[in-house]
């Protein structure tokens, strides 16, 4: 049995439909699969049109009472989704997994320990993991024979793949397993000149750790699970369901050839080299800041015509020519001291890439106030939860800026030290443009502001 859990503590990235939809192409191709939903979300159920008022018992309750005298037995929760299909549905009760384990002994085994007594009944188990770092995703990690990290194909999502990667692989860093660990290109969209571009440079980078198979963007596959339906049922034609098929052909034939070579790797030494190497892939998609407008463009942060885009576009513009007279004052500065002292040009490029990409994203205080500006394309609602508003997303709305994918927010804090985290469609993460955190009771991180 080999047990592929789907990583990575960003939300949106494709995650879960990764896990729906390569589970049912796995079956679809005669294997036995199980399908193990590990957020509390439950969006496995909702994409596979299981009725949550329904689900009585879920994967919570079968981890939680193994140290009982009655467990509950994973047999009793499953929902029968096809032919060699089905699923241990997730419930909102599992948010409190890490309270209700606190002081369990071999807490991060429970997966590891209830999959392996079924070892003999599946031929592949998939599991959805949590947008986050916690002890539930810490369970999927451990019960893992293979990883796959799902990678958005766009710009701001190299930004923070290293940073999560490099988490990924400290808390590794306990165990010694034998997993393989892959990235998978995700949301591809091959009409953009940037995507094609990145998807280039993740091969050229990733290398033999990157899966063959490429998921595009396609609305069917979106349209599939708002109807409840894997994409292989809802539109057996279309190029959505093309990508999932030979993705799981592709991880079948892998399993021929890792049989061969019986090859051992450990699982922190892998994701470090990987984070390494997204590093790297985004030093080498580092543009020069006079392409960034056209990156901007190519996010279609720019190209909506509302008046608050415009405003938008007018306040990065006054930033950009902030930072050009301050590198204008450098580079004066030390043209007037020794040769050894001035800046490498290339250097300040990026630098200044970047100085302008946390400008017009993350959290400012704008004279009294806190302006929160975030990027999230796809998004239905996306919400601010903080110790300022007793962390109740509801009280603090992000609004929409035009169709650009942009959210804003103003809030109007006294002086002092927050703590926050971003509701993006439910989901709870950290603010991705925002490098100030601090862990929580949780082992999550929050994002911290500081108002002066
Ligand atoms: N290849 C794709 N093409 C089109 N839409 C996609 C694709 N992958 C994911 N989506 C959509 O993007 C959103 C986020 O995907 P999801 O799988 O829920 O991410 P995660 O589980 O990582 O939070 C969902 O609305 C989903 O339908
Ligand atoms: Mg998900």
């Amino acid at each position: 049995m080999k047990t592929i859990a789907i990583v990575n503590q960003k939300g949106g990235c494709g995650k879960t439909t990764v896990a729906i939809n390569l589970a049912s192409a796995l079956a679809g191709l005669g294997q036995r699969v199980l399908l193990v939903d590990m957020d509390s979300q439950s969006h496995c159920a909702v994409g596979l049109a299981v009725p949550e008022e329904q689900i009585e018992q879920s994967i919570y309750d079968v981890l939680i009472s193994r140290s009982r005298n009655e467990p509950v037995k994973l047999s009793e929760i499953l929902w029968q989704i096809s032919d060699g299909l089905e699923l241990a549905p997730a419930s909102i009760d599992m948010s409190a997994f890490e309270q209700q384990m606190a002081g369990v002994a071999e807490r991060e085994c429970c997966l590891k320990d209830t999959l392996d007594d079924v070892r003999d009944d599946y031929d592949y188990v998939v599991i959805d993991c949590p947008p986050a770092v916690g002890l539930l995703t810490f369970n999927a990690l451990r019960a893992a024979t293979d990883i796959i990290v799902p990678v958005e194909t766009g710009y701001f999502a190299l930004h923070g793949l290293s940073k999560q990667l490099e988490t990924l692989s400290v808390l590794c860093k306990r165990t010694s397993q034998e997993v393989d660990v892959k990235v998978l290109a995700t949301m591809y969209d091959i009409r953009t000149k940037m995507a094609r571009e990145i998807l280039a440079e993740l091969r050229n980078h990733f290398g033999e750790k990157m899966l063959d198979t490429v998921i595009t963007f396609n609305t069917k596959i979106k349209e599939a699970s708002s109807f409840g339906q894997p994409i292989s049922e809802y539109d057996p034609a279309s190029k959505g369901q093309k990508d999932f098929r030979s993705l799981a052909s592709e991880i079948l034939s892998t399993k021929a050839r890792q049989q061969r070579h019986d090859y051992v790797n450990s699982l922190a030494g892998q994701l470090e080299s990987i984070s390494a190497t997204a590093d790297e892939l985004l030093k080498a998609t580092q543009t020069p800041e006079k392409e960034v407008e056209s990156i901007l463009q190519d996010e279609n942060i720019l190209s909506d015509h509302t008046e608050r885009e415009k405003e938008f576009a007018s306040v990065e513009a006054r930033a950009w020519e902030e930072l050009e007279s301050e590198v204008e004052e450098i580079e004066i500065s030390t043209d007037q001291e020794t040769e050894s002292l001035s800046l490498p040009v290339e250097q300040t490029a990026e630098e200044r890439t970047d100085a302008k990409l946390s400008d017009y994203y993350g959290v400012d205080q704008v004279n009294d106030a806190i302006v929160f500006v975030t990027l999230y394309p796809r998004a239905q609602n996306v919400q601010i939860a903080g110790d300022f508003n007793n962390w109740q997303p509801q009280e603090t709305p992000m609004q929409k800026v035009g169709d650009s994918g942009v959210w804003q927010s103003e809030l109007k804090l006294p002086a002092g030290r927050y703590r926050y985290r971003l509701v993006v469609d439910g989901q709870w993460q950290q603010d991705p443009y925002n490098e100030l955190t601090e862990m929580n009771p949780f082992g999550e991180y929050n994002s911290v502001v500081e108002v002066k």
